[in-house]
């Protein structure tokens, strides 16, 4: 089967991204254009599904500098299929499963903030939780 290549511009309206993000992408070694007989930067069709794994864990919170590690195991004109978005996400689950708990930790703190403001050291959750030194004194404790 050939090989189907797609223009930077196609790859942009396919994807919903824009160009200057496809670009900032293979700068960043995400994905890889190679160029044709004009010598123009064209993308083998499967860099759809890649930029779509790169999408969905970026909508997840998952930093480039990760998604880029996952993805970095793969050749960059690989298709991740199934076996590989498993172990990608698997290596994912558990740092999502701790944010998206400090995620609702914070949302219900803020709820009984929502319409306070003080902000008080002594009495508002959001403010220095986890403050152990406090029981030291005020001030710096660790300069
Ligand atoms: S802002 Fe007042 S309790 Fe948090």
């Amino acid at each position: 089967m050939a090989t189907i290549y797609l223009s930077v511009g196609q790859v942009a309206k396919r994807s919903g991204l824009p160009v200057s993000t496809l670009h900032f992408y293979e700068r960043k070694g995400l994905i890889a254009s190679v160029r044709n007989s004009a010598n123009h930067r064209v993308y083998r069709r499967e860099v759809l599904r890649r930029v779509t794994v790169i999408k969905v864990a970026q909508s997840a919170g998952v930093p480039l500098s990760e998604i880029a590690e996952a993805l970095s195991s793969q050749p960059t004109h690989s298709v991740p299929d199934t076996k590989d978005w498993a172990r990608i996400s698997e290596a994912w689950h558990d740092d999502l499963t701790r944010r998206i708990n400090a995620l609702t930790a914070l949302r219900d703190k803020m709820a009984m903030c929502i319409g306070c403001g003080c902000l008080s050291v002594k009495r508002c959750p959001l403010v220095n939780e986890d403050d152990h030194l406090a029981k030291e004194g005020p001030g710096a404790r660790l300069l």
